[in-house]
């Protein structure tokens, strides 16, 4: 009776542990069984763990993939038909887009097979399986090994792994940390390459809000593009042929039209990229008040002049809207995790963690020896380690990045093989110079790196400054200001630099020599370059190289502790662009006291934020005329069509165009995004402000459909309508 009692106790423990972290959490799809599918299914999962990972019979892992360089795709047909987010196909979608076919702005429909369009450099990747390779990968790795010999052998042996496991196959190995190093995964995959252009909204549609309600909720962005995987006779992978057919996969995801409603089970299954979930307060202290505020500065400031210059002129905003949205995304997403993190307080409750796990060090003599200078060391470095990461993020951020910075590291590298160039890299370098004149604007270029070089003069730290400041401009000689005398010196370094005119370059290029070299080495961009790779190699990344290194090490120790301080807690490890399993409800929220945000979102109000004026607002007329006519097709909910709604999946950068999962295994939308309040969930996951967006899977039918008439598409998916 007792021990029923004590066992019903601490089953009540155990569950009110696991409530703490329902719903945060990015899980390891092979350890799902073991960790997560009881409480799944608690919240309304129907299905078994191996009906979403296994290796023995069909799996939904065998319908999501990796989609491109950085998101999450799946499969919706019989026929390789897949969806992902507008944002993720975007880069596709531009490039077949000119004047005449502007795909960007009024979409792209293959209305047969024949029409869809084929992109040279886009693949994607499914797991065929993964595996827990720990014990082979540390085989030989001693505790009080260097790191140098401890990344020797560990390298050795993943060597040895993946040549196994790749000798008899055509599939790509890689094996990947977890937990600092504490674990390795091998991860083995099917790469497909030819993949096709199906269908893209308008970006009225497919980006709506655009840059403005990015982060935001509300939303009302159809972010969906969908695409075709082929494959040989054999449906095997196979580089773009005429020959190749569509994909037969083994498994697609059936869509649930039947609608989603306020605590719902939804599961998200693809490919988070990075979070940094155990952290020590020492590095979040660094990187909400050292890093963060200097990021979003420099960015405000290249912003504040894209602004500017892309409303003057309607050429240069299509020229910058694709990089404007790059600078854009990160600026808005590191205010929204700064405020998050102080609102949760993030750091006083590291801090408070710290102190626990101090007492537990304390507590005990070996734990002493082996963990008590942890938190010191971590409080050491930082504390040294802050004025170089400032500066290296100027570096990065502020310089690396400048349009005529990159243009010249390329020019540069070919002048560096002096007379061992070959006709292949003057013809790549042709094709780069095309595509960055086609989206280049001088002006804009000019006033960002004045501004940029102006900001690392001031911010950077008097000890990371490249001698370009006083050998070119020697500015502690000059009678006016600094300001004045950099403004000076970009007139003359936007003259000077020839191979930033079009013409100029193509003269240049087609007459190259070895001569040539020369003629660059003597440019001011290539001095000023040279100049700030020097610092940086010389000043700025020996320091954080050997810190970083130092790190690595801290790292794994305080991970391998915090895991024994609480064994009944079960760790999720931070993301690493492997595929994960998040799991929650849809959920509305309250951002702030006395506000609600109900967990959904409609047509209606896309029509209400409609604003031709507004770039970002300028609704299609057709979507009016379907908004009057109410004509919704069977995508409907009570008269309305819903667009959006928000879940408490914790999701991050890569889970873009994730399937979003209801408890029958049907999928019920596409995730793209997170909310304003909930973006510190890279840091510090909060149950009760952290939502994923998601785009409602009914939206996206009713526009292949009904607004662009796709109906051949439709009728190749899996449609669950009760
Ligand atoms: N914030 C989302 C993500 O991090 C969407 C970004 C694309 N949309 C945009 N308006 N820039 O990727
Ligand atoms: N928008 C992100 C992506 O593209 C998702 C996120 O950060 O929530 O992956």
């Amino acid at each position: 009776m007792i021990r029923k009692t004590i066992s019903l106790l601490m089953i009540a423990v155990i569950l009110s542990i696991s409530n703490i972290y329902a719903h945060e959490g990015m899980w390891i799809p092979i350890l799902l069984k073991k960790y997560n599918i009881a409480e799944m299914q608690k919240m309304g999962f129907k299905l078994s763990a191996e009906d979403i990972y296994s290796i023995n019979k069909t799996s939904m892992k065998d319908a999501v993939m990796i989609f491109g360089g950085g998101c999450t795709g799946e499969l919706i047909s019989d026929q390789g038909l897949l969806i992902t987010n507008h944002h993720c196909g975007y880069g596709s979608i531009q490039s077949h887009s000119s004047l005449e076919h502007d795909y960007l702005t009024n979409g792209f429909w293959a209305y047969s097979k024949k029409e869809e369009l084929v992109n040279e450099t886009l693949s994607v990747r499914f797991l065929v399986r993964m595996d827990d390779v720990s014990t082979q990968v540390l085989t030989g790795v001693l505790d009080n090994m260097t790191e140098e010999q401890r990344h020797r052998i560990i390298n050795n042996n993943i060597e040895v792994i993946i040549e196994e496991a790749t000798k008899d196959n055509s599939y790509k190995a890689l094996i990947e940390p977890f937990f600092y190093g504490n674990q390795y995964f091998l991860f083995i995959e099917e790469v497909f390459t030819d993949v096709r252009l199906v269908g893209a909204p308008p970006s009225a549609i497919g980006k709506f809000g655009g840059d403005t309600d990015n982060w935001m909720w509300p939303r009302h962005t159809g972010d969906f593009s969908l695409f075709r995987i082929y494959a040989d006779k054999d449906n095997k992978p196979a580089d773009y042929s005429e020959d190749n057919v569509p994909y037969k996969p083994k498994k697609h995801f059936p869509i649930s039209i039947k609608g989603v409603k306020k605590g719902d089970f939804t599961m998200v299954f693809g490919y988070p990229g990075s979070t940094q979930e155990y952290l020590p307060s020492f590095a979040v202290d660094m990187i909400k008040n050292k890093i963060n505020p200097e990021r979003i500065a420099i960015r405000q400031n290249i912003i504040d002049i894209l602004i500017g210059d892309m409303n003057s002129d309607p050429g240069i905003r299509i020229k910058y809207a694709s990089k404007y949205a790059g600078v854009s995304n990160g600026w808005k997403k590191w205010q929204g995790e700064n405020k998050g993190l102080k609102k949760l307080k993030a750091i006083a409750k590291k801090q408070e963690q710290e102190k626990k796990f101090q007492a537990w060090v304390n507590a005990d003599k070996s734990r002493l020896a082996k963990y008590g200078s942890i938190l010191t060391d971590y409080e050491e470095i930082y504390s040294v380690l802050a004025p170089y990461k400032i500066a290296e993020q100027y570096f990065f951020e502020a310089i690396w990045k400048l349009e005529t910075i990159k243009f010249t590291a390329r020019i540069a590298s070919l002048s560096r093989k002096g007379a061992g160039y070959t006709q292949k890299d003057i013809d790549g370098l042709k094709t780069y110079a095309k595509k960055f004149f086609k989206n280049y604007n001088l002006s804009t270029d000019k006033k960002i790196f004045n501004k940029m070089i102006l900001m690392y003069r001031q911010n950077a730290g008097s000890d990371f400054m490249p001698d370009f400041y006083d050998f070119m401009i020697p500015l502690k000689y000059f009678k006016v200001s600094e300001e004045v005398a950099l403004r000076a010196y970009t007139e003359f370094y936007f003259d000077d630099t020839f191979y930033l005119d079009e013409e100029k370059f193509n003269e240049f290029i087609n007459n190259y020599t070895v001569e040539s070299a020369k003629k660059i080495k003597a440019t001011s961009s290539y001095k000023l370059y040279a100049s700030f790779i020097t610092s940086y190699l010389t000043k700025i990344s020996p320091v954080t190289q050997t810190y970083s290194a130092k790190l690595d090490s801290l790292d794994r120790i305080y991970m391998k502790a915090q895991m024994l301080v609480d064994t009944s807690k079960v760790f999720y490890p931070d993301a690493n662009f492997t595929l994960r399993v998040g799991y929650g409800q849809v959920d509305d929220y309250e951002p702030r006291d006395g506000v609600f945000y109900k967990h959904y979102t409609t047509l209606a109000g896309v029509i209400k934020k409609d604003n031709p004026k507004i770039y970002d607002y300028n609704v299609p007329q057709k979507l009016k005329d379907l908004y009057a006519t109410k004509n919704y097709g069977q995508y409907a909910e009570n008269g309305e069509m819903h667009v959006c709604f928000t879940a408490s999946n914790h999701t991050t950068g890569g889970n873009s165009g994730s399937p979003v999962i209801n408890g029958n295994g049907e999928l019920i939308g596409i995730n793209f995004d997170r909310n304003w309040e909930g973006t510190m969930s890279d840091i510090m996951y909060n149950p009760d402000q952290c939502r994923n967006i998601s785009l409602d899977i009914r939206y996206a039918l009713f526009i292949i459909d009904k607004f662009a008439g796709a109906t051949n598409l439709i009728e190749e998916m899996t449609i669950i309508s009760e």
